[in-house]
C-alpha cells in the first residue's frame, strides 16, 4: 500500500507575509493526515518555511538544485545547502526546467544521481506537449524522459524516489488529463520501471500534475496508479491545497 503524496509547488510565487499567511493555515490543518504533505517554496525562502515545517509533519522540498557539489557557480544552489536547510525532497526536471531553461535529459540523470547520493528524494517530472500527444507520442515521449534517468542511474536510485507524470498541455492552463488519460500514462510508468525492478516499481510514488484543483483532484487521485498530486497554482491556496489534501487521504 503507497501512502499518498501531495506536494505544493509553489513555483516563483509569494513574498514573506504572504507565506507566513498561508504555512500558518497549513499547519493548523496538518494534524491528522493519513497522507504525506510536502511544500516547495521559492529557495530563497526555505528557511522561513522550515520554521513552520519543523513542528508539523508537512515536509519541505526544494524545486530545483545544482548536479554540482559546490564552487564556482553563480547562483546556483547544492544539495549540501538544501540538506542544511533540512529539505528532505527535490522536484526535478519540470517541464519549466527543461523548455525555458534548457535542462536535457543528461542533465536530469545527473541531478537525480547527486540528489539520491546526497540523501535528498527526488520528485523527477516527466510529460509530454500538446503536439506530442496529439501525434500519439505521448508514452514514447514519458519513456525516453524516464529510461534515461534509470539507465544512467541504475534502477536502485528510484528507490526513494518520486515521479510526477505532468503533461505539459495542462500545466497552468486549467485543462486537466482525464481520468483515464492519467491512469494510462502512471500504469506505463510502473511498467517501465517494472522492467528493471518489480519490487520498486510497485512501491514507488506515481503523482498526477497539471491544474489540479479542489474540484478534479478526487477523482484523478481515484485511480489506482495515481498515487497524489504535484500541484502548482492551488498550493497556493490554503484551503484548495487542505482539500487537495482531503482527497487524497480520502
Ligand atoms: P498547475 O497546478 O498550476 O497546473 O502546475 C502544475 C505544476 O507544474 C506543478 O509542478
Amino acid at each position: 500500500m503507497r501512502t499518498a503524496l501531495v506536494a505544493g509547488n509553489w513555483k516563483m510565487n509569494g513574498d514573506s507575509a504572504f507565506i507566513n499567511e498561508l504555512m500558518s493555515s497549513l499547519t493548523t490543518a496538518a494534524g491528522s493526515s493519513n497522507i504525506d504533505v510536502l511544500v516547495c517554496p521559492p529557495a530563497v525562502y526555505l528557511s522561513q518555511v522550515k520554521e513552520f515545517t519543523q513542528s508539523c509533519s508537512i515536509a519541505l522540498g526544494a524545486q530545483n538544485v545544482s548536479e554540482h557539489p559546490n564552487g564556482a557557480f553563480t547562483g546556483e544552489i547544492s544539495l549540501a545547502m538544501l540538506n542544511d536547510l533540512g529539505c528532505e525532497y527535490v522536484i526535478l526536471g519540470h517541464s519549466e526546467r527543461r523548455s525555458l531553461y534548457g535542462e536535457t535529459d543528461t542533465v536530469v540523470a545527473d541531478k537525480f544521481i547527486a540528489a539520491v547520493d546526497a540523501g535528498l528524494k527526488p520528485i523527477l517530472c516527466v510529460g509530454e506537449t500538446l503536439e506530442e500527444r496529439e501525434s500519439g507520442a505521448t508514452i514514447d515521449i514519458v519513456s525516453r524522459q524516464l529510461k534515461a534517468v534509470i539507465d544512467s542511474a541504475g534502477i536502485d536510485k528510484f528507490s526513494d524516489a518520486v515521479v510526477a507524470y505532468e503533461p505539459v498541455w495542462a500545466i497552468g492552463t486549467g485543462k486537466t488529463a482525464t481520468a483515464e488519460q492519467a491512469q494510462e500514462v502512471h500504469a506505463a510508468i510502473r511498467a517501465i520501471l517494472a522492467e528493471s525492478d518489480s519490487v520498486i516499481a510497485a512501491k514507488i510514488r506515481i503523482l498526477y500534475g497539471g491544474s489540479v484543483n479542489a474540484a478534479n483532484a478526487a477523482e484523478l487521485f481515484a485511480n489506482e496508479d495515481v498515487d497524489g498530486g504535484l500541484v502548482g497554482g492551488a498550493s497556493l491556496k490554503a484551503n484548495d491545497f487542505i482539500a487537495i489534501c482531503h482527497a487524497a487521504g480520502a
